[in-house]
């Protein structure tokens, strides 16, 4: 056998025995009587060893590179992130050896960088999000090391048919439940892998289950999703860290999406306070993002009449944006006035209605 051959088995069995060494996450129930019928379940994607949703995406681009011939014993791994993918991938790339360095923005949460330090990875900044992917090629280049590219592979990467991805093992955990198969699932797209894995698993296993996706302000997904122009592009950045795109990501797969709905920024980081609350815990802002737009369904399905169960994702922890999101200066500053939304969801509480 080659010694290539050798390094790529040994660094694959030390990516699966470390997933063997692994416990799956938690589906939340959320206690909410006012929409008493209807259950709301958080996929806690939070308790992963790397903090987030993208430890998943960063064992599957890894075994998908290894598995393609893509990288070898001394291959530096360069990937384009808004921090979580890059924490997550840094965390592999030490388990194999590898120099890794993170192409992100520079407004990146500060927590974030510290962490892709923490596991032997490289920060290298650039100006604005629009400018990581040029950036990550040029690096690759230079340094004759390998672009992940979580943007373009994150949707074919993950075995979307089972296979424990995240669609299979929600759909596990709520076998005993009082409405096992979900009306809902709403999730908010950064690369969109995940939306993709959700959506094609729905299809693939022939479940009713609609998906819906929420998309924050200053991306082109949900204008995308109704124009079909491929083309769009936003000269501002999101301020949700990890969701909306200035461009439309190869990842995200339109066809799998049964309805997209807009969250204002200022309701997404309400609703990560309101959450704080119920779970005893901080939460990204991008969780807020799919809560409010599960609480809207939650109203929807409620003034119908409709009984049943909606499942979202508790994405990452709110620890990493004590500088951002759970500071109220910067709030101000960058969010605006979530005192509009603060009433909704308190309204939502004794009402049910958003
Ligand atoms: C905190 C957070 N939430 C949500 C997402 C979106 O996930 P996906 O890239 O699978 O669309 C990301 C992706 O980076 C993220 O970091």
């Amino acid at each position: 056998m080659s010694h290539l051959r050798e390094w790529t088995n040994n660094a694959v069995r030390k990516i699966e025995a470390d997933y063997r060494r692994s416990a799956d996450t938690h589906l939340i129930k959320l206690d909410l009587p006012c929409i008493s019928g209807i259950d709301l379940y958080l996929k806690d994607e939070s308790t992963h060893p790397t903090g987030s949703l993208k430890h998943r995406l960063a064992r599957s681009l890894f075994l998908y590179a290894l598995s393609n011939g893509w990288v070898g014993p001394k291959t530096t791994i360069i990937e384009s992130s808004s921090g979580s993918t890059a924490v997550s991938e840094a965390y592999f790339a030490r388990l194999l050896g590898l120099p890794f360095i993170a192409v992100v923005p520079q407004n990146t949460a500060k927590k974030k960088i510290e962490q892709i330090e923490f596991y032997g990875g490289k920060a290298h900044f650039v100006e604005r999000s629009d400018q990581i992917y040029a950036e990550s090629r040029r690096l690759a280049k230079e340094l004759d090391g390998h672009y992940m590219d979580q943007f373009t592979y994150a949707e074919r990467a993950t075995d979307w048919r089972g296979n424990n991805n995240i669609a299979d093992s929600i759909f596990n955990q709520m076998t005993l439940e009082a409405h096992p198969i979900p009306k809902w699932i709403v999730m908010s797209p950064g690369t969109g892998g995940t939306s993709a894995t959700i959506g094609r698993f729905l299809r693939y296993q022939q479940h009713p289950t609609k998906l819906c996706v929420v998309d924050p302000d200053n991306s082109v997904f949900f204008d995308y999703y109704h124009s079909g122009n491929t083309e769009l592009t936003s000269a501002v950045g999101s301020k949700i860290e990890g969701i909306g795109r200035p461009r439309v990501e190869p990842s995200f797969i339109a066809g799998v999406v049964d309805e997209m709905r807009k969250i204002p920024d200022a309701a997404s980081v309400a609703t990560a306070h309101w959450l704080e609350q119920k779970l005893g815990r901080k939460v990204g802002a991008s969780t807020g993002t799919n809560v409010f737009g599960a609480l809207q369904l939650a109203c929807e399905m409620k003034r119908k009449g409709e009984i049943g169960s909606i499942v979202t994702l508790l994405c990452d922890s709110g620890e990493r944006y004590l500088d951002t999101y759970y500071n109220p200066d910067w709030v101000t500053n960058h969010i605006g006035d979530l005192t509009p939304y603060q009433t909704k969801l308190s309204e939502f509480e004794t009402l049910g209605c958003l």
